[in-house]
Formats: structure tokens, C-alpha cells, sequence
């Protein structure tokens, strides 16, 4: 067993803690408290290589290993969230499916405008009454020869508001339920999708989530991404992935809490010393520092897995269901350990705690990953350990 990281690890590390620092923090709280999409911030990622972190080269990408891509997601999310999911959702789901699923001509075409942030993208699953139960498909795709007709309406797309690409699931036959379903790659500048409300919302509050809707657009045959009839295959494939992200994601609002409330409790006295001297916030603080090692574990051998080509559905699924209920418990901690300080938005730990509670929600709910835990243990389909031979 392995826990080193190697010197380009260490180095993505540490290009992304600086960027973190020094671009994302000066502007995260008025940003958050305007609701105000952080097109520049996203530009620069795009400029630093966080947008196609793990794309080939040869398509723009920076051709890097999911362990890459954790330690870059903990480190922004440990400041700004609306900035991590954009980068989640654009690498894990948007990138990652495109290069797993696409022909060499829609790689070429899409992916290094992706990778480069030119574009960003959507991807496009849930819907009005399609959450959880993401099989329950109402957008329809109806095949008119050289083109599909898209009908549907999409809820909670993230990037709705600014992405140019969109991956969308819609029935094609409905006859055979999940088996019906096929994924369009859709220009939203194409004519009949229509960018709708944008949502007000707890947490991740600059990042843009809009309902979607597609009334009648002509989607060329050669737009149909993977075989058809495989779309929510690959959805499930591509969210496998993307639950590492947001687990990562997760992990950093634990870890960026968990800083916070160290730092601030050697500095902050009361009844004569640091309260960080008083042994119910050390504690505290050695039951957070215990956690989120836990979760960074999880996370990373899911990360390591997936490097490997092992099967990491289970594994993903655990480091999410955990990392999110770490971040959530972690970030309730620091608010506490900060006290009336921590209520007010200047000392960033309220708005970690409001953002970590759509790590428990989306790219499947904790609800949902129980259900892909439970299923893998019960078939019998143990999940791979990490000493596997
Ligand atoms: N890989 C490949 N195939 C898979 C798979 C996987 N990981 N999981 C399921 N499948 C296949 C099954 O084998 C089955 O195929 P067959 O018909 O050939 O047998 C088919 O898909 C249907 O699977 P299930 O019977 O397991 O489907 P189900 O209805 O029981 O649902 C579920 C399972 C796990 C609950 C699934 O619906 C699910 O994951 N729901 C949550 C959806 C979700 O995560 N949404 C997130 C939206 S995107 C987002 O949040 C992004 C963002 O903006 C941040």
C-alpha cells in the first residue's frame, strides 16, 4: 500500500490551492450573496486546465488521473463551490461522457472547446418528475430520418444559464422503458431551447441552475451520442464518475471548515486563553480532523480505482454518501466553534454550511447512493478493496 503522492500530484495540488486563494476567495462572498455567475473565474480555470483536467491531449485536455482532479476539486471547494460544481459537472459528466461515449468526429468537434472552457457544458437528466427515479423519462426524442425532434423540459440543470453544450437523455421508445432512452449532444444556440427560470438557491448560490426546455429542435442524427437505446446506461456510467467529483467536492467544504475553525480557534480567547485550549472545542477538533482523513480516503481510493479500471461504482458511491455527511456534520462544527462570528457571512464558514448540503442531494441523493450500495452487497457484487491483487 501507497499513500505518497507523486511530484505532478503534489503540483496540480498546489496550482490549485493558489489559484484558490489568490482568485476565487477576494470575490466568493459577493458573488454568493448576488447570485452572480462567476464568468471570469471560469475563464481562468479554463486558462489554468481545471475544465478537461483528465481529457486526452490530443483533444485539448490535460490528460491527468482522477487522483489529479480530486486534489483540485478538494482544494476549490474548499473556497468556492458554484466554481467547483462547474468544474465537476464540465469534467466528470460533460467531458468525461463525451470522450467515453463520442465518435472521433464529436470529439474533435466538441471536446477541445470544452477542455479549453470556451464552452461549458450541461448534462441533462432530471426532470420535473425524473429525480431519483431517473428511468421516468418524459422528454422525447422522436427519429424523423436524418434528424431527431426534441420535446421535453429538464429541472436543476446545472450551468442551464451559461453552457453552450448540452447532454441530454430523452425517450426514444418508450416501449422499452430504460432500454428506449438515448443521449443527444445539443447546441443550445440551436433554435427551440429554451433557457428557463433560474433557480434561488441555498447554497452554491453563483452557480447557475435553471429549468430547461427543448420544443421541437432538430437534433442531426449525427449528434446521437453512443448506441441507441444506451442513453441511461451511459448516465449511470458517466454519474459513477461524477459521484467522485462531487465527493471530492464534499471533501473539500469539510476540509476548508474543518481550517477555519482550527485557525480560528487559536486565535479567538475567552476566559483567558484560545479556545482552542478549552478541551470541548479540541475535541471537536480532533473528531473533524478525524473525518475528513476518512473521508479523503474514501475519496481517493475511489479516485485510485477508477485509475486502475476497477470497478468503482460501490466505492463511489460509499465516498459520496460519507464525504457528504462529513461535510455536512463538519461545516454545523465550525459554525459552532465560530459562534456569532460564524453566522455572519464575512468568516466564509455559514456559506460552507449552506453549500454542503447539496452534496447530500445531487449526482444522487444519499438515499440514492445507499441504494447502489445496498444492491452491489446484496447481488453478491462485492465492491473491490483497495489490496486487490
Ligand atoms: N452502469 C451501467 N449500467 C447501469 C448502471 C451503471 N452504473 N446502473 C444501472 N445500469 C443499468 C442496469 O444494468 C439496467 O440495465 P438492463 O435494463 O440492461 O438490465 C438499467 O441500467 C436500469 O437500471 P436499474 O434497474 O438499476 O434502474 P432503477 O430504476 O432501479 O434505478 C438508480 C437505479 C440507482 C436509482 C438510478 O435511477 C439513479 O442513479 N438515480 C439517481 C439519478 C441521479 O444521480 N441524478 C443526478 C442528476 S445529474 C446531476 O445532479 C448533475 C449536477 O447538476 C450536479
Amino acid at each position: 500500500m501507497y499513500f505518497s503522492l507523486t511530484e505532478e500530484q503534489l503540483a496540480v495540488q498546489g496550482a490549485a490551492r493558489d489559484f484558490a486563494r489568490q482568485e476565487l476567495l477576494p470575490g466568493v462572498i459577493a458573488r454568493d450573496g448576488a447570485m452572480l455567475f462567476p464568468k471570469n473565474e471560469v475563464r481562468r480555470m479554463g486558462e489554468m486546465g481545471f475544465l478537461g483536467m483528465m481529457v486526452s491531449p490530443e483533444y485539448g485536455g490535460g490528460g491527468m488521473d482522477t487522483i489529479s482532479y480530486v486534489l483540485a476539486m478538494e482544494e476549490i471547494s474548499k473556497i468556492d463551490n458554484s466554481c467547483s460544481v462547474i468544474m465537476s459537472v464540465n469534467n466528470s459528466l460533460v467531458c468525461w461522457g463525451l470522450e467515453k461515449m463520442g465518435t472521433e468526429a464529436q470529439k474533435q468537434k466538441y471536446l477541445p472547446r470544452l477542455a479549453s472552457g470556451e464552452w461549458i457544458g450541461s448534462f441533462c437528466l432530471s426532470e420535473p418528475e425524473a429525480g431519483s427515479d431517473a428511468t421516468a423519462q418524459k422528454t422525447s426524442a422522436v427519429d424523423c430520418g436524418d434528424h431527431y425532434l426534441l420535446n421535453g423540459t429538464k429541472n436543476w440543470i446545472t450551468n442551464g444559464g451559461s453552457s453552450s453544450l448540452h447532454l441530454v437523455m430523452a425517450q426514444v421508445d418508450p416501449s422499452k422503458g430504460s432500454r428506449g432512452i438515448c443521449t443527444f449532444i445539443v447546441e443550445t444556440s440551436w433554435p427551440g431551447v429554451v433557457i428557463g427560470a433560474k433557480e434561488d438557491k441555498l447554497g452554491i448560490r453563483s452557480s447557475d441552475t435553471h429549468t430547461i426546455m427543448y420544443n421541437d429542435v432538430r437534433v442531426p442524427k449525427e449528434n446521437l451520442l453512443g448506441p441507441a437505446g444506451d442513453g441511461f446506461k451511459f448516465a449511470m456510467k458517466t454519474l459513477t464518475g461524477g459521484r467522485i467529483g462531487i465527493a471530492s467536492q464534499a471533501l473539500g467544504i469539510a476540509s476548508g471548515a474543518y481550517e477555519l475553525a482550527v485557525q480560528y480557534a487559536k486565535e479567538r480567547k475567552t476566559f483567558g486563553k484560545p479556545i482552542s485550549q478549552h478541551q470541548a472545542i479540541a475535541f471537536k477538533i480532533a473528531d473533524m480532523a478525524t473525518e475528513v482523513e476518512a473521508a479523503r480516503l474514501m475519496v481517493l481510493r475511489a479516485a485510485w480505482m477508477k485509475d486502475q479500471g476497477l470497478d468503482f461504482a460501490t466505492a463511489a458511491s460509499m465516498a459520496k454518501l460519507y464525504a457528504s455527511d462529513v461535510a455536512m456534520r463538519q461545516t454545523v462544527e465550525a459554525v459552532q466553534i465560530h459562534g456569532g462570528y460564524g453566522f455572519v457571512k464575512e468568516y466564509h464558514v455559514e456559506r460552507l454550511m449552506r453549500d454542503a448540503k447539496i452534496t447530500q442531494i445531487y449526482e444522487g441523493t444519499s438515499e440514492v447512493q445507499r441504494i447502489v450500495i445496498s444492491r452491489a452487497i446484496l447481488q453478491g457484487q462485492l465492491y473491490q478493496p483497495m489490496w486487490i491483487e
